[in-house]
């Protein structure tokens, strides 16, 4: 089926019926994601397709579950994280409190790799973390406390890369067939939906961290979504971005330094 000439439509059909905002995303990606939705419910056809979105309760679950991508897992990256632990331990060794954001945090791996590298370097701190999604089903997968791994080997090598001390079997349980947080650490984390550059901004926070999420959206929607982390950041807090991302032509940059450039982390000028 070709379908480019039906994305507008389906943006416009998705803001008045389902008050779904999908302009940002880039022409390619949501041209992609449509077409893996059609492909998924057997539509071959761009008319059937249309009466689907505009008859079938089910669209809105389409598009705010099965559009974006919720790739992710434990300690993705253990470069990025071992810088990032780097920097905030030496710039927050004696915070009074710490707050942590993970906007896009899909199944809650990010948020829960954090917890523990913060648990193992900087337990002599009080710091919390709250992880956010668009998606309803992340959020509910996050809050189980159960880890996206089958043995605990991997992570344990994965965490000693991304600057972990000690063992992750501090910080979690076997559970029947899965992995759990331990209830000290899971008492230190929320989660809760929230759609980042549309839903009202957060205050205040000491270390932000927004991994593979800008990349699917137009310059518009990016200039927006990093204002909005970029407000929601104490002066002198840290935007961790990583290396996929890319932010060096908005507006922002010029407001932040550059502490790892590989890693894309930053640090708020005023
Ligand atoms: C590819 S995952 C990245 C997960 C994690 N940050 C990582 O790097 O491993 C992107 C996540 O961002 C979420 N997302 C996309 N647009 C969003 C928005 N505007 N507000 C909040 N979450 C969003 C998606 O639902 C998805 O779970």
């Amino acid at each position: 089926m070709k379908q480019s000439y039906l994305n507008d439509e389906i943006i416009t059909i998705a803001k008045k019926i389902y008050k779904i905002d999908l302009s940002g995303y880039k022409p390619s990606f949501i041209d992609r994601r449509l077409k893996l939705i059609a492909m998924r419910k057997g539509i071959f056809n761009a008319r059937q397709f249309k009466d689907l979105i505009i008859n079938s309760g089910e669209f809105n679950h389409y598009l705010e579950e099965e559009i974006p991508v919720h790739v992710t897992s434990l300690f993705r990256d253990h470069d990025f994280f071992n810088s990032l632990i780097n920097q905030i331990s030496n710039q927050y060794n004696n915070a009074g409190i710490l707050k942590i954001w993970h906007p896009g945090c899909s199944d809650g791996s990010e948020v829960y790799s954090m917890a523990m590298l913060m648990e193992s370097r900087m337990n002599h701190i009080d710091f919390k973390l709250l992880g956010t999604d668009i998606s309803h089903e992340s959020i509910l997968t996050a809050r189980s406390g159960s880890l996206n791994c089958k043995n605990l080997h991997e992570v344990q090598s994965l965490f000693r890369a991304s600057g972990g001390k000690g063992s992750v079997r501090e910080h979690v349980i076997s559970s029947a067939n899965s992995f759990v947080i331990r209830q000290k650490l899971y008492d230190k984390i929320r989660f809760s939906r929230h759609v980042l550059g549309s839903d009202s901004k957060f205050t205040k926070f000491d270390v932000i961290i927004c991994r593979n999420m800008l990349m699917y959206y137009n310059d518009k929607a990016k200039e927006k979504i990093t204002k909005d982390l970029y407000d929601s950041l104490h002066t002198g807090g840290i935007l961790a971005i990583g290396k996929q991302e890319s932010i060096h032509n908005l507006e922002i940059t010029s407001k932040l330094k550059i502490l790892d450039k590989k890693n894309k982390i930053y640090k708020k000028l005023e």
